[in-house]
């Protein structure tokens, strides 16, 4: 089995963090979002993933480079313009040849892994296999009609849903999914969508099977998203704490802390991820935080939050928390006349002061 993964479009709702940085590559528990998904499909048996990416786009491909460190090889296939999910699989179609695959949207995230769908994929001997889960929203989703163990229709963001489940973006396909995306047309938003080709394999007599994710699932669209899905990674964190800390200090729960990082006069209290040369001072920095490299936290207190590197955040009274800042931020208090924010913040930016 092969995998086809997402990279590409181009996180509106999480900018401006996204102006500089592919959504795929923020930071969850320190490590670049793509990761997760990559190392999931490794753990199920799946070794030869394409990755697709925006045209021109070489930042997924700097950082994963051939997939050897992750143990699986990648191949990236650029998508031109983001013509919908379904125009997804087309393109991947040279790639994946006949073999049966995995198909993940990167911004999906979830708590347990694959292994589990690919298995029932295999056992149930369908043409295609969906994964839902239920939610309070389904109209924001892929919704499928159910009747017994299989589903009988499926529309795109309905707005009468027929359940009140969501298709989430982990499918699973033989190559009968090749002439479904080759045969629909695009929808009033002039994509190709990954529920019309559905629909048309079970218009066409396929068969489409389904597993219910019981666990913890978000599609990663906003910053409370990112924020949650820290908090889950967060509670399975191991590791070691390579910090030094001083006896002024004192750390409770977990925490994992990489080399050169020190903790002096301050309070942590896991669970907590602080990457390599973070400096702590004078701090409390409390559970589901993530902290990247080179980072200095004085003077403060930050709580369920991910700074990534090269941020410095000093002497700020009020505690910091459900935030989310990008590279090398400053956020410092000053206590000169006249007492006012001084803001430089780029285009997009979200400031709340307290
Ligand atoms: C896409 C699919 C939708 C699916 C969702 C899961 O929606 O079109 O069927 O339920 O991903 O994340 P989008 O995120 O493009 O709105």
């Amino acid at each position: 089995m092969k995998g086809l993964l997402t990279a590409g479009g181009h996180g509106t709702r999480l900018r401006p963090i996204t102006h500089t940085k592919n959504k795929h590559l923020i930071p969850i528990a320190n490590r670049p979002m793509l990761t997760y998904a990559i190392g999931y499909m490794a753990d199920a048996g799946i070794k030869e993933i394409g990755i697709i990416v925006n045209a021109g786009d070489d930042e997924i491909e700097k950082s994963f480079d051939s997939g050897k460190e992750l143990g699986v090889k990648l191949t990236y296939i650029p998508q031109g313009a983001p013509l919908g999910l379904a125009h997804v699989v087309k393109i991947a179609e040279p790639f994946i040849g006949d073999d049966k695959f995995l198909f993940y949207l990167g911004d999906n995230i979830l708590v347990g892994g694959v292994m589990k769908f690919v298995d029932e994929f295999e056992a149930s001997g369908s043409n295609c296999h969906l994964v839902l889960s239920k939610v309070s929203d389904p109209e924001r989703f892929g919704v499928p009609e159910i009747s017994g163990d299989r589903i009988i229709s499926v529309e795109e963001k309905p707005s009468n849903p027929k359940s009140d489940f969501a298709v989430t973006g982990i499918y699973l396909y033989d190559s009968s999914i090749f002439e479904a995306v080759n045969s629909i047309k695009p929808s009033a938003r002039g994509e190709l969508e990954i529920s019309d080709a559905h629909q048309y394999l079970l218009d066409s007599g396929k068969s489409v099977s389904f597993s219910e994710i019981t666990g913890w699932w978000k599609d990663t669209g906003k910053p409370s998203d990112l924020l949650e899905a820290n908090r889950l990674v967060l509670d399975n964190l191991r590791g070691k704490n390579s910090a030094k800390v001083d006896n002024k200090s004192s750390v409770t729960g977990r925490i994992v802390a990489g080399k050169g990082t020190t903790i002096k006069n301050s309070k942590v209290r896991g669970p907590v991820i602080l990457g390599e040369n973070v400096h702590v001072e004078n701090a409390y920095i409390g559970p589901y935080t993530s902290i990247s490299n080179d980072c200095n936290i004085i003077g403060c207190e930050v709580e369920y939050s991910i700074i990534m590197s090269g941020s410095s955040l000093k002497n700020v009274e009020r505690r910091i928390e459900a935030s989310l800042m990008g590279h090398d931020v400053e956020l410092s208090q000053s206590n000169t006349r006249p007492r006012a924010h001084r803001i430089m913040v780029g285009d997009q930016g979200r400031v709340e002061v307290a």
